[in-house]
């Protein structure tokens, strides 16, 4: 037996000659692709036929693969994408089910695609896609970060804001950001940008999957060590679909940007996680006064309710802010529920316990209670993060 040949022996050689058959053939099929375009995509099943074609003109004879990340959009964005790439291989379709955010489509996208160089670009048409092969030539000649950007001579941001108060948001929020990323760039907010795939690589494990500001993070983070180059576009008008940069997306960037002032030492979540805190002792005192002073209900019993009132919307808060890319629905909106209660409950009696431990060894009563309020919220935090919304 152990003379015989191995009985796979006859499959192996079958194997290598078919290798040998591939390689004889004259060209391979498909050239590999010198960049990746990756188009995060919510709701544009309307676009992407359009801007695949847009994309195809203006590339010419460069190689290229696009790769549409799509958040599992009811439009049927992935469908139509698949539908395409059928017929096209250089386009794919990178579904991703139970996530929201654009950060995170852009890394998945970035991490999914092939070539040497990545770009990352609007799948709304808003950004000019004929700029592609003028970045591909800062790439080049030596550029690792290659930004689009509406702010820099010949470059213009205005026609693509529907509305004043998003062109004056915009501005605002440019002028913020430019504070952190110095002179690095004119338009840290670009949601246009070509960067060689290893400082992909490297960004990737480093940058908040939370909202839009991936090319804030990068430039914040990596600025100093790179050859960042500009080429100017005008940012066109939506034609199909709306806009996603909603109040949501603007609060967590302003929570990013006091995260970043601090040095990244307060993580942008638990800022958000504080701040909706903060509302809840309004709902608290609103509801209180409502329940004792408006109806009269005893003070123990309107205290006991308003404490409820005020888990409640700061759960609900959470839910579509702190957590937006991890919200709870259905079922595990009311397990959720109760296990954030339980927490916060928890949390609560350590609070009492310390501050009153605290002020029996002669703290005074607003050191006593302020310790143990901190100690209740950075408690409440970390655990409903981990046990209520999963997020590890
Ligand atoms: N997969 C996925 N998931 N894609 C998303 C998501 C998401 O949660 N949210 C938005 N997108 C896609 C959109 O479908 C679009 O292709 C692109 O990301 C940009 O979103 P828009 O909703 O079109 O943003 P905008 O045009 O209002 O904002 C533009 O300007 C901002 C700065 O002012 C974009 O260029 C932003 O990237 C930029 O930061
Ligand atoms: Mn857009």
């Amino acid at each position: 037996m152990s003379q015989d040949k191995p009985m796979n022996a006859p499959q192996f050689q079958s194997f290598f000659e078919g290798r040998q058959a591939l390689d004889a053939l004259p060209v391979s099929p498909v050239a590999a692709p010198e960049l990746s375009i990756i188009l995060p995509a919510y709701n544009e099943a309307g676009n992407i036929p359009l801007i695949v074609d847009k994309i195809a003109d203006a590339m010419g004879d460069i190689p290229y693969e696009v790769l549409v990340v799509d958040d599992d959009s009811p439009d049927g964005t992935a469908r139509v994408t698949r539908s395409i790439a059928r017929e096209k291989p250089n386009v794919r379709c990178v579904r991703r089910v139970g996530r929201r955010g654009l950060s995170g489509a852009c890394i998945e996208g970035m991490m999914a695609a092939n070539a040497p160089v990545v770009v990352v670009m609007d799948a709304d048409m808003q950004h000019d896609e004929t700029r592609l092969p003028v970045m591909l030539d800062e790439i080049r000649n030596g550029a690792d970060l290659v930004i689009g950007s509406r702010y820099v001579d010949g470059g213009n941001a205005s026609s693509g804001f529907q509305k004043k108060t998003r062109a004056k948001g915009s501005e605002l929020a440019t002028a913020l950001a430019n504070r952190i990323t110095g002179s690095y760039t004119t338009d840290p907010m670009s949601g246009f940008f070509m960067m060689r795939r290893e400082l992909a690589d490297r960004a990737a494990p480093e940058i908040s999957r939370d909202g839009f500001k991936i090319l804030f993070d990068i430039v914040s983070r990596f600025g100093s060590e790179l050859t960042i180059r500009e080429v100017p576009f005008q940012f066109r008008e939506r034609v199909e679909g709306e806009s996603k940069l909603g109040f949501l997306v603007t609060v967590q960037f302003l929570g990013l940007l006091v995260s970043r002032y601090t040095g990244g030492f307060l993580p942008v979540k638990f800022l958000l996680y504080g701040l909706v805190g903060f509302s809840g002792l309004f709902v608290h005192m609103a509801t209180l006064f409502l329940a004792n002073g408006v109806f009269g209900i005893a003070f123990s019993t309107a205290q006991l309710a308003a404490t409820f009132v005020a888990m409640t919307t700061n759960f609900a808060f959470n839910n579509e802010i702190t957590y937006a890319h991890r919200k709870l629905t259905g079922l595990r909106l009311i397990t959720g529920l109760a296990t954030f209660y339980l927490v916060c409950g928890i949390g609560a009696l350590a609070n009492v316990s310390i501050a009153v431990r605290m002020f029996e060894w002669d703290w005074s009563a607003s050191v006593a209670g302020l310790a143990g309020a901190l100690m209740s919220a950075v408690f409440n935090y970390a655990v409903t993060k981990l046990v209520t919304w999963r997020d590890i």
